[in-house]
């Protein structure tokens, strides 16, 4: 690439979604497609950086270059990024992890025969928040937000609670949101710090993000 401006830095990417079986056919999961943590990794790997990607069950390509850990479910996601943070100068949690898992993973597909009336469910862990609750100053940890309702309010509460340096949020309302479509986000950092990159491509914001996260690390180097 011609900048070179991610030359130096590791970054630990997560993408996808992820599925939660209920047996060997059937699993819980959601629409995620990967795509903009994928186009993240690209643009991170075009400007210099080396590129380790936590991809769920997607048809989306990882960009080559990139190291790619396939994981399928939100408790193998969580073990691929404890075992790849301790390298990461930054972190980015695109991935759209499933919050329940079936409590119970039939060995044997269930009959329809069976009177099934409901699936116990069991909490996944949260894999950005535990990133925060670890994290020391040489991470610089990034998270997403996809709300469709007083965006801005409830992004900043996952800022503060997960333990953020910056949050992207978009308004997954309406068209935008999953798969090969346009994005649109707003960045927020601090207590009031905001910054809103337009709409575009997932590549493009990919580069407009990359450049927020950047201006920011460096603000707090500084500071
Ligand atoms: O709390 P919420 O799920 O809205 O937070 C979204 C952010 O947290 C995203 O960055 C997502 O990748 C991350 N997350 C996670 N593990 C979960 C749930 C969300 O890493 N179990």
């Amino acid at each position: 690439g011609a900048r070179e401006d991610l030359r130096g830095e590791r970054v630990l990417i997560t993408a996808g979604p992820t599925r939660e079986p209920i047996d060997p056919v059937r699993f819980l999961s959601n629409a995620a497609t990967g795509t903009q943590g994928i186009a993240l990794a690209a643009e991170a790997l075009a400007r210099g950086a080396a590129v380790d990607l936590v991809l769920g069950p997607t048809t989306a390509s990882p960009p080559p270059g990139a190291h790619v850990v396939r994981v399928t479910t939100a408790r193998e996601m969580d073990a691929a990024v404890r075992e790849l943070a301790g390298g990461a100068t930054i972190a980015i949690a695109t991935a759209a992890v499933a919050d329940w898992r079936p409590a119970v993973t039939h060995d044997q597909k269930v009959k329809k025969t069976e009177e099934v009336t409901a699936i116990a469910l069991e909490r996944n862990p949260d894999i950005l928040a535990g990133l925060g609750a670890r994290r020391d100053g040489a991470l610089f940890l990034v998270g997403f937000a996809a709300e469709t309702s007083d965006f801005e309010t409830h992004a900043r509460e996952k800022l503060a609670g997960k333990h953020l340096d910056l949050i992207a949020v978009n308004d997954v309302g309406g068209t935008r949101g999953f798969g090969d479509v346009d994005n649109a986000l707003v960045v927020l950092w601090g207590t009031d710090g905001r910054r809103d990159l337009g709409s575009g491509s997932k590549r493009e914001l990919a580069a407009r993000l990359w450049d927020a996260i950047l201006e920011r690390k460096r603000a707090q180097a500084d500071a």
